[in-house]
């Protein structure tokens, strides 16, 4: 599985490098645009990727590194299939989103900021994502979980579970 998706990310990178190098320049002020470019095609910037931009504009990966850690555009990290977002604006902070995080966290045996090897979940800290009278908040993908609380971390993960079963015999069936 790991395997598959390092296989298809090399795919993606070198395509990548063919329409990079065809359709932009290879001055430093492409750098910007180049790697915007990238993290669309790939949801994140992977080091290989880094090195393909280095190579092309003839600069040394650290400068690359450099300049996209400058800007919070951009992700070092590949989103989870399923990523967690926990809120941590005042209301969320002040009724314990810490704690949720933590528990998120514990989890998933990943910390704030990283993705599952697998990469069905990432988790992230995000702002206040204004429903904050449903405090502490946590969402998954685009699905909000209000009134969040340790115990119910547990229930999340059993609820996308069955989701998941359920796609996938959709998926048999439709194949059958
Ligand atoms: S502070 Fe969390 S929703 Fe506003």
């Amino acid at each position: 599985m790991e395997n598959d998706i390092l296989e298809k990310e090399a795919a993606i990178i070198d395509a990548l490098r063919e329409e990079i190098s065809g359709n932009y320049g290879n001055d430093r002020g492409c750098m910007i645009p180049i790697l915007q470019r990238v993290q669309n095609a790939l949801s994140y910037l992977p080091r290989d990727a880094i090195a393909m931009v280095a190579a092309h504009l003839g600069v040394p990966v650290s400068e690359v590194y450099g300049v996209a850690t400058f800007y919070n555009q951009f992700r070092f990290n590949p989103p989870g299939r399923y990523p967690v977002k926990v809120c941590m604006g005042t209301a969320c902070h002040v009724k314990g989103g810490d704690i949720i995080l933590e528990n998120f966290e514990r989890r998933l045996e990943i910390k704030e900021g990283e993705t599952t090897p697998d990469r069905e979940f990432s988790i992230e800290r995000v702002a206040c994502v204004g429903c904050c009278a449903l405090a502490p908040v946590a969402l998954i993908g685009d699905e909000v979980h209000g009134h969040m609380a340790p115990s119910k971390v547990e229930g999340l993960f059993s609820r996308i579970q069955i989701q998941k079963e359920i796609e996938e015999r959709k998926k048999n069936e439709s194949g059958n």
